[in-house]
């Protein structure tokens, strides 16, 4: 135990859910020493050498000694390994089960093994099991050596046997990735858990896990860039090593990753090609992202501790005298009655359908937070419901294990069970009953308050598993997943005019489905504000492009200046709210003093501004993958120094945001990829690629726009116009807008967009149209 774990404890220990953390971690180590089924004599087995191939469509199956390897290439170019007869399926992170082989891939001899080629991938398989995965044009993108298992002496167990597998990928390549980490984007070298962990406490870059675990990389190097995914949701650990450049002697040293995987399957997804295209195939395969409602990408504000709706009503007020948007309010468990999910404090909140109402004629929402764990109290409708149905997680001897959240102590739904996650999809009429337009997935690792030892269920606890039956060793990770199903799946059946808006603080692969993410509670202070953007990106990497953090903070106070820079950096993330801890001091813009009020307020109005280019862009996401937050090598993949840039995006392909990332500092040294950029403040045109000093008064972050870009943004009056940054002499540009009714199901309208110089002037049309049909704005061509 470090001593930051024993802070937390103590501090767990010390709050009103003390005793009860006590009482819940005893539980859980005396259930675990009861049930958890002993690591007795193993035995170490490698493949060993291969006799033979035989073919199956999509490529065919290696038969080792001692194991055997399914190679299927699919529709799609992605490729599917699985060792020991593993199947592409059951999974939780395939949209729709596993996508059809493609015929065309046949497995033949070579000669040290056999290969599969396919269009975009060669996959070479030697006689002792090592995997390669080559570029049509045979450059290596990455090689898994023989893996190792550890079967149990006595004869299978649950999960499976533990197993390790080494791989190396190129020397000049960089790891991103493994879900929501707040020390990235780049995974530098170091050991990265796989095991979903609420951090207990307000993090910074140092944490590590936290609350999103995916086993998925990105790695992007010269030579062509692929992501990984192994489909495996058992407790895990990465450990990544930067490779080296032998400097033209020809001995390079590859980059390493080792995955050490506690059980489960050792199967694995590879796909080839630049990062769009991964992208692409990588929500092909786990699902498109959801599309959020419009409202949800316009600013919000939530706040542990609201208290009444008298003080919900102040700070709606507050925003509406200062004529500053405000798209929902979100509230947190205090409204709740005694913290109990689906329910209301009565006396606090009287009228939460009225208050929904009024807040809603100012077009402000309401969105609720939601926690797994149902108070354990006969008389509570839910709980005692949840007994009626049978819905609770058991111990290995059918007793419900009980743990201590918010309300006290508690029960969790198993909701890798159907029939659960239909009961608890049903609760949310009463959401909706309320008022609320949107939900918030909170405490779904799952959390459940422990003064020592993990805080979380028993290894041992029981879960369905759709029916295939497991421990909680192998339901932990896919937890909040399953949670985001149920809830998406009921808000869409109860309200199927409209598209759910759910966002989540856990997750797996897969999650964007149904859901984004946020944050967490990241700390207060510039590493926190650092952590945010690595959180965000990491996240959209991973195929969860809609997500944001706290802005300003969960904890403390920030100083006027971190709060406004960080306002200033958020406005450009898919989730742009503010929400701090029940004690942490105010966040609300004019409570940081006049000047901070009149910048905060350009910044919520540029936000509002730039919505038809942000709603675009989520559809853009929807469509095909593509985060909103970009890093800036996503179109210049082989740009190194782009690669090692940490600290700015993309914001579509049109803009590149720069945050302060400094306190005093009001100049930014920004790396711009290839091309010419203007300063969207001053119009000054620059040059990429190469590395440039920008402005960056208290007042903004610098922003640049990317010559021939055209970008749909709100007009004076509300109304669509065309800001189109005047293409570089011989070359032109574009862009896109994706319109629908906002909300609901209809399909959406997209228009296409050029630009081009004709002498000097800036000319844009309409693709398929005689006229633009809109307002245009040129700007950067000096005119
Ligand atoms: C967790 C959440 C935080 C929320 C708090 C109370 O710490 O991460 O956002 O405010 O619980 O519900």
């Amino acid at each position: 135990m470090d001593a930051r774990d024993l802070v937390r404890q103590a501090r767990s220990v010390g709050s009103v859910n003390g005793l009860r953390a006590v009482r819940a971690a005893w539980r859980r180590a005396r259930i675990d020493a009861q049930d958890l089924p002993r690591r007795g004599p193993e035995r170490a087995r490698v493949p060993g050498a291969a006799d033979g191939a035989d073919p199956l469509p999509g490529g065919g199956v290696v038969r080792f000694a001692r194991s055997s390897l399914r190679v299927r290439v699919a529709v799609g170019g992605a490729v599917f390994c699985g060792w020991d007869s593993a199947e592409a399926e059951p999974s939780y992170a395939l949209a729709e089960g596993c996508p059809e082989a493609d015929t065309r891939a046949v497995i033949e001899p070579d000669k040290d093994g056999w290969r599969v080629v396919s269009e975009r991938v060669t996959v070479l398989v030697s006689r002792h099991g090592a995997v390669e995965f080559r570029t049509p044009g045979g450059v290596l993108l990455r090689r898994d050596l023989p893996p190792r298992w550890w079967d149990p002496v006595a004869g299978p167990r649950d999960g499976g046997p533990r197993w390790v597998q080494r791989s190396e990928t190129a020397a000049d390549g960089a790891v991103f990735g493994l879900g929501g980490r707040a020390g990235g984007p780049r995974l530098g070298n170091g050991a990265y858990r796989l095991w979903n962990t609420d951090p207990g406490d307000a993090f910074g870059p140092g944490v590590d896990p936290l609350y999103i675990t995916m086993p998925v990389q990105l790695v992007v190097a010269d030579a062509g860039s692929h992501l990984v995914f192994h489909d495996n949701s058992f407790d895990g650990r990465v450990s990544l090593r930067d490779g080296e450049e032998g400097a033209g002697s020809g001995h390079d040293r590859p980059g390493g990753c080792e995955l050490r995987m506690d059980g489960g399957p050792l199967r694995y997804w590879v796909i080839p090609g630049s990062p769009a295209r991964i992208l692409s195939a990588w929500t092909a395969l786990t699902g498109r992202p959801a599309l959020p409602p419009r409202w949800a990408l316009g600013y919000q504000h939530g706040r542990w501790g609201f208290g009444t709706a008298e003080e919900v009503r102040r700070i709606a007020g507050g925003y509406r005298e200062r004529g500053l948007p405000l798209a929902a309010m979100h509230l947190d468990i205090d409204h709740f009655d005694g913290h109990r999910v689906f329910t209301v404090d009565k006396e606090r909140f009287p009228d939460l359908p009225g208050l929904a109402r009024d807040l809603g004629a100012d077009g402000v929402r309401l969105v609720s937070i939601i926690d797994p764990a149902v108070k354990l109290e006969p008389g509570n409708p839910v709980y005692d419901s949840g007994v009626a149905e049978d819905v609770f997680v058991r111990d290995a001897r059918g007793r419900p294990v009980r743990g201590a959240v918010w309300p006290g102590e508690g029960l969790f739904p198993d909701f890798t069970d159907p029939r659960v996650r239909k009961w608890w999809g049903g609760l949310y009429a009463e959401r909706l009953a309320q008022g609320f337009a949107g939900v918030w997935h909170d405490m779904n690792e799952p959390v459940s308050f422990a003064a020592f030892g993990e805080t979380t269920l028993p290894r041992s606890a029981r879960h369905a598993l759709e029916g295939r039956g497991g421990d909680h060793r192998e339901a932990h990770n896919v937890y909040a997943l399953a949670m985001a199903r149920a809830g998406y799946k009921g808000l869409s059946e109860l309200r199927p005019e409209a598209r759910p808006f759910m966002f989540s603080r856990s997750g797996w692969a897969g999650m964007q489905r149904y859901c984004g993410a946020w944050s967490g509670d990241v700390a207060t202070g510039w590493q926190g504000l650092r952590a945010s953007l690595s959180l965000v990106m990491g996240l959209g990497l991973c195929g969860v492009p809609y997500s944001g953090p706290d802005v300003g903070g969960f904890d403390g106070s920030p100083s006027p200046e971190l709060y406004l820079r960080w306002l200033q950096m958020a406005a450009y993330f898919p989730l742009f709210r503010t929400h701090a801890a029940i004690d942490a001091g105010r966040r609300e813009p004019w409570e940081f003093g006049p000047e901070v009020l009149g910048h905060a307020s350009a910044v919520l109005r540029e936000r509002e501004r730039l919505m038809p280019y942000m709603y675009t862009l989520a559809h853009v996401a929807h469509r095909t993958g593509a985060p909103y937050v970009r890093p800036l090598w996503w179109n210049d993949p082989e740009d190194r120094k782009l690669r090692a840039c940490e600290d700015a995006f993309l914001l579509g392909d049109a803009l590149l945001v720069a945050p302060v990332m400094e306190h005093g500092s009001d100049l930014r040294s920004v790396r711009l990829p290839r091309g010419r950029w203007y300063d969207t403040a001053t119009g000054e045109a620059y040059e990429g690629p190469g590395q440039v000093l920008v402005d960056a008064p208290l007042g903004r972050i610098p922003v640049l726009a990317r010559a021939g870009a055209v970008l749909p943004v709100a007009g004076a009056d509300g109304g669509v116009e065309l800001e189109v940054w005047a293409p570089a002499a011989g070359r032109s540009g574009g862009g896109l807008l994706i319109t629908d009714d906002g909300d609901g199901w209809a399909e959406p309208r997209t228009e296409r967009f050029r630009a081009r110089l004709v002498g000097s002037r800036t000319v844009v049309e309409r693709e398929g149209a005689e006229e633009v049909g809109y307002v245009v704005r040129v700007r950067g061509d000096g005119g």
